[in-house]
């Protein structure tokens, strides 16, 4: 049983008030803290790990093992440092949560220093079993990955029009869907999207530094040029941490909003830039023309997550 929103808490010697939310963890999606109201909402709201809950005895009721002395040692909520799941949109969350998703609080990125050194024993433990593997598995891949050997694709995709954005400096997303053909199997179609921003010179000058950009075939020559003075700006749709889809979100500490990506809450501004989080580059601009009649049309380019630079990958 979990514990329930506006349960009674009640500590070893007395009851302390009431459960008004839950904190999660964005990873294992398991909850990590409750909140606990004080009696008269006069003593603040405390955050408690879930260490301490004794025993859920009902819905209505959740028992801690410490003192209501000892509960003043916990701090208090630092709201700011939260977003709630409705900002973020973890998905599968609900599969293991019962609770009120407004009340769900997912911790902004400084909060997380722990997730490195957990993460760090399970890519151990996948990096010893790659390498006992590999020698097996190598020739298979290398024969199944033959296909994506191949010039990358520079075809142009339209993806909208450059009518539906109201705002300057907001993200605005355009879904769009193309052929893809994985290794031997049969062509399919898949869903993707990208980011626009119709964007300030400040914004333009922010992601070009002055300079028009180039986009390069797999010889290195160029196919395209972004115009440094180009109002729109393309983002691609995938998280340069490790590929997650992100959402242009507002936040208590980003009131203008910021694109915001549920992983590992990596966040960044209309630029592109990261202002917090794990993501080691800026959002990929993509190659984007915009023709007369305000149709956006891209290079639907794809780079290797996780890695400081651009790698292209198709
Ligand atoms: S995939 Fe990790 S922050 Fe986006």
């Amino acid at each position: 049983m979990q514990p329930k929103l506006s349960a009674k808490a009640v500590c070893s010697d007395k009851e302390v008030g009431r459960i008004s939310k839950v904190v999660v963890d964005p990873l294992s999606h398991e909850i990590s803290h409750v909140v606990i109201q004080g009696r008269n909402g006069k003593s603040g709201e405390r955050q408690v790990p879930i260490s301490e809950i004794r025993e859920v005895v009902s819905e209505e009721e959740v028992v801690f093992r410490c003192s209501s002395e000892d509960l003043e040692q916990y701090p208090l909520l630092d709201r700011d440092s939260f977003v709630t799941v409705h900002d973020v949109e973890i998905a599968h969350l609900e599969d293991n949560l019962h609770v009120e998703p407004g009340e769900v609080l997912v911790p902004l990125p400084r909060l997380e220093r722990e997730i490195p050194r957990r993460m760090f024993f399970a890519n151990m433990t996948h990096a010893i079993g790659a390498l006992i593997t590999l020698p097996l598995v190598y020739p298979v891949l290398k024969y199944l990955m033959k296909p994506m050997y191949q010039p990358y694709d520079n075809s142009w995709f339209q993806v909208g029009n450059v009518n539906k954005i109201q705002k300057e400096n907001v993200g605005y997303q355009y879904k769009f869907t193309r052929g893809f053909k994985e290794a031997f199997m049969p062509e399919q179609e898949i869903e993707k999207n990208i980011w626009v921003v119709k964007a300030t010179p400040e914004i333009q000058e922010a992601v070009y530094g002055g300079e028009d950009k180039k986009f390069y075939d797999n010889k290195g020559d160029v196919v395209w040029a972004n115009k440094a003075t180009t109002p729109f700006i393309g983002f691609s749709g995938k998280c340069p941490h490790l590929g997650c889809g992100y959402k242009w979100r507002k936040t208590k500490n980003y009131p203008d909003g910021v694109f915001l990506c549920p992983c590992h809450l990596s966040i960044y501004d209309e630029a592109g830039k990261v202002l917090d989080g794990p993501a080691p580059r800026a959002l990929d601009v993509l190659p984007m023309k915009v023709d007369a009649g305000g149709n956006i049309n891209i290079i639907d380019i794809e780079y290797k997550a996780g890695v400081k630079g651009q790698i292209r990958l198709l």
